[in-house]
């Protein structure tokens, strides 16, 4: 968590800096401060509260100088106060870090430092990191650029824990120093001016020309250049990388909320995860990151998918898919149980980390740990270069852009295209017939204008959540292909409303949650026209019979549902595999509505950060 921006240049850095800071208020927004050079020392702003509340204060009492850091906080470490928010400062005063990630040996670090006489003025563990890189600094014998990182290299020696860190010293002006290891940090190579931040979308207004720093890196900044060091003081080669998306990719455009623009992007996003992609001539698909041969791929005998929250529920819709059209036992697991589970796998079993940010802590932990038992993995990622990406020995990119709202909603139906497209590429290669591949081809090729007709029910189910905003509870029903898409629908509406919602497979209502229904509790069913639409029904008569409020998303040309259910929705047909990408847009719908109706932020829930790096 946590966004981190750092610039030096010949610009007015707190300008460029809050720019910057905005683009990465999904990551945390308990608490925002920034730091500059000003030629005197060292100027400070800090908040509690969102960037706009620092930018007031920076407005009120402004602050200048070319060289500065700044920090938007998701609170790990100590209560969110303005004590408590970054900038840190060491002993002197004179040096000032902001951090993303968690330094887990602070404790004994902090007890010996208080024991030398260092006096702490939070509760952070990143205040002892500012604290053993001054001590460190001032043992130099001389205050120069190559003092500090020497000074950093040391004091990382000794730490023990993730970090992303951008930091300045008064006494090296025209400086910025930053080093990762475990928490992202892009560096951005610009025309007189260079940045480093959490992400590189807080640096496309600058510059698109980026390099992304790997663990146990450092890096020094000047306006005119950077030199890219290893923890043990070599040389660091890196690459250049484009950021593929501009400006305007980041904005919110005409839409309320990141949200909703998000939401309407599906129809060019599911397209975009299935560009060039598609072989019409060998009926299957074509995905060359993967990086296995086909003899590789037709000797998998297990796949295990993992991943968390949404990138978990997109992972349970491909189970499906995977085995229904490749027949391959696929294994599901959330990956922060993964990482401690000892699972006895064969030996050609293929492991899918599945996350938008290619930086979720357990996620990646999940990843090291099947590669340290010798299984292949792949990352189906979004963002590029992103830790997940790089680490995997495979992968597949989701090209959706920049997904900023803190809800994921089309990383999600990206999810869902890449991996029918890896079943469909298995399928092929085992059982499946030309023609049930160049079926599964039309159908997929459908989806986009199908996407586009689903949303135009936005208005409709607008007037469905301002009818059911003021529950207390919801529950979200579905079977099969669909139940994973219930498990969506109920997170989207209590990470963006806070009602309490909770998903079950339709037919385990009758094994307990059905004692919730009553006339206040209304559930959502998710009955598409598929295999088990008879069983959806029978099970929406069972909550009807209780006086449970229904709402039902269904398919178009159903003349079923409208007979039992209060509220219907009718989607686009598809084949049942393809049902979720068209089931969950109402739902994604339904609780932006039902957020934006009970005045939630809707971008920015409480407690939460789009980015979770940590454990
Ligand atoms: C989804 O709306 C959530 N905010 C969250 O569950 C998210 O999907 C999860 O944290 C995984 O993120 P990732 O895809 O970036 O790994
Ligand atoms: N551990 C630091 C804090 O609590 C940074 C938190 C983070 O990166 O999530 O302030």
């Amino acid at each position: 968590m946590c966004g981190i921006v750092g610039y030096v240049g010949r610009a007015e850095a707190p300008r460029a800096l809050l720019q910057g800071l905005r683009r990465l208020e999904y990551r945390g927004y308990d608490s925002a401060g920034i730091a500059t050079l000003n030629g005197a020392g060292i100027a400070v702003r800090k908040s509690v509260g969102r960037i706009a509340d620092l930018e007031r204060l920076v407005a009120e009492k402004p602050i200048h100088g070319h060289t500065g850091i700044c920090h938007t906080r998701w609170a790990t470490h100590g209560a969110v106060t303005q004590e408590n928010a970054h900038p840190h400062f060491d002993q002197s005063g004179r040096l000032a870090i902001v951090h993303n990630g968690v330094i887990e040996n602070y404790l004994d670090l902090r007890a010996a430092l208080e024991e030398e006489g260092h006096v702490f003025r939070s509760q952070t563990d990143t205040e002892v990191l500012a604290h053993l890189v001054g001590r460190e600094f001032d043992r130099q014998p001389a205050h120069t650029k190559g003092a500090l990182v020497e000074a950093l290299r040391t004091a990382l020696g000794q730490v023990i824990g993730t970090y992303g860190i951008a930091m300045i010293h008064q006494d090296v002006p025209g400086v910025l120093i930053g080093a990762r290891r475990g928490s992202p940090l892009v560096l951005g190579i610009g025309k007189g001016e260079n940045l480093l931040a959490s992400d590189a979308a807080a640096m496309v207004s600058h510059t698109r020309d980026v390099v992304y720093l790997k663990d146990y890196e450092l890096a020094a900044l000047d306006a005119d250049g950077f030199q890219i060091t290893t923890l043990q003081g070599d040389g660091a080669g890196y690459e250049i990388s484009q950021v593929e998306y501009t400006e305007k990719d980041v904005s919110k455009g005409d839409y309320p909320h990141y949200m909703l623009k998000e939401i309407f992007e599906q129809s060019g996003t599911v397209r975009d995860a299935m560009r060039g992609r598609l072989v019409l001539d060998e009926a299957t698909a074509k995905l060359g990151g993967l990086e296995m041969s086909n003899a590789e791929l037709r000797d998998v005998e297990r796949v295990v998918i993992t991943g968390c929250g949404t990138a978990l529920h997109a992972g349970m819709v491909g189970e499906y898919m995977i085995e229904t059209l490749a027949h391959i036992p696929v294994e599901c697991e959330f990956a922060s149980e993964l990482r401690y589970r000892n699972l006895p796998l064969p030996k050609d079993t293929l492991v899918f980390a599945i996350s938008q940010s290619g930086e979720t802590a357990d996620t990646l932990a999940a990843l090291r740990e099947s590669q340290r038992k010798g299984h292949r993995t792949l990352g189906i990622c979004n963002n590029v270069g992103s830790t997940i990406a790089r680490e995997s020995d495979g992968g597949v990119y989701m090209h959706a852009g920049p997904e900023i709202g803190v809800a994921a909603t089309k990383s999600f139906t990206s999810q869902l295209v890449v991996q029918a497209l890896i079943a469909l590429l298995l399928g092929r290669l085992t059982h499946l017939s030309h023609s049930e591949g160049l079926n599964i081809i039309r159908e997929l090729d459908k989806l986009p204008d199908k996407v586009a007709k689903a949303l135009e029910l936005n208005d409709e189910i607008a007037r469905i959540a301002r009818k059911y905003a003021q529950a207390k509870v919801m529950l979200f029903m579905g079977r099969q292909f669909n139940y994973p898409i219930a498990l969506e629908g109920a997170l989207k509406v209590k990470e963006t409303s806070y009602i309490a919602a909770s998903a079950h497979p339709s037919a385990e209502l009758k094994h307990g949650v059905i004692a919730l229904i009553d006339e206040a509790t209304p559930s959502v069913f998710i009955a598409p026209r598929d295999a088990v639409f008879e069983k959806n029904l029978s099970n929406i008569e069972e909550v009807k019979a209780r006086k449970g409020p229904v709402i039902a998303i269904g398919t178009e040309g159903d003349d079923h549902l409208g007979h039992v259910a209060d509220d219907v929705i009718l989607v686009p047909e598809a084949p049942d595999f393809l049902t979720p990408i068209l089931t969950v847009l109402p739902l994604q719908l339904l609780a932006y509505h039902i957020a934006v109706e009970l005045g939630r932020d809707v971008d920015k829930p409480r407690n939460l950060a789009k980015s979770v790096t940590v454990e």
